[in-house]
């Protein structure tokens, strides 16, 4: 399962990374605008300072909704550098988008799906990625992990490319869940990833651990 950390925040994005597990980063307008990002230049600079800390892909979403300004923009991102990973929403013009930039080899993230019926269409399109948003289903008591097992099953029966990123992931348990099922990426906060680490056992084992060490020197 590749880790990608759902953010536009550097400070967090170098903490992850520095783990060694980190494989990509998933961005969207509203994390952009959290960080005080603004303004089409500002954005993409950021989008490289992004790349320039990371190895793996960095998804980059068009503002465009129109299938000439997604292309327009979306080759704009694509040229910025080769981590770059064009984010589309579903719509009809995105999944015509994502179909154009799987035919020129360019790679996409289709963002914003909610049903199995959109995820079979961006996989149709060619997407790299498709992205349902597991969290906010979940926040209007609908079962967000039931999408992605029925994704699952939907592109193993076809044998789909397309990798299923699970987004809106918001804590721990959602990460272990896509895990069982069988998503190849998650994308959470910093916390969904370093909230793995804890147990208790492991912190009281290693403070007897050191105590049994400092006893015999
Ligand atoms: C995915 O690419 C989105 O940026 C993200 O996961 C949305 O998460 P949210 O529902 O917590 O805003």
């Amino acid at each position: 399962m590749k880790f990608f950390i759902d953010t536009a925040n550097l400070d967090q994005i170098k903490e992850a990374q520095a783990l060694g597990i980190l494989d990509g980063v998933t961005t969207n307008p509203s994390l952009m605008a959290k960080e005080g990002i603004t303004g089409a230049e500002n954005i993409l600079k950021h989008y490289v300072d992004i790349c320039n800390i990371v190895e793996g892909d960095v998804s980059a979403e068009v503002i465009a909704t129109d299938f000439e300004g997604m292309v327009k923009q979306g080759e704009e991102l694509a040229a910025l550098h080769p981590q770059i990973v064009v984010k589309l929403p579903m719509i009809a013009d995105g999944v015509k988008a994502c179909k154009y930039f799987s035919d020129k080899g360019i790679r996409t993230n289709v963002t914003l799906v909610f049903s199995a019926g959109q995820a079979l269409l961006a996989a149709k399109a060619g997407a790299t990625y498709v992205s349902p948003f597991l969290g906010r289903l979940d926040d209007i008591s609908t079962d967000g992990l039931h999408l992605i097992s029925e994704i699952r099953h939907i592109y193993d029966n076809y044998g789909f490319e397309t990798e299923i990123l699970a987004a809106s992931i918001r804590h721990t348990m959602h990460v272990i869940d896509c895990a069982k099922i069988g998503a190849d990426v998650m994308t959470g906060p910093l916390s969904s990833i370093t909230g793995l680490l804890r147990h208790p056992l492991t912190d009281s084992g290693l403070a007897q651990f050191l105590a049994d060490y400092q006893k015999g020197n």
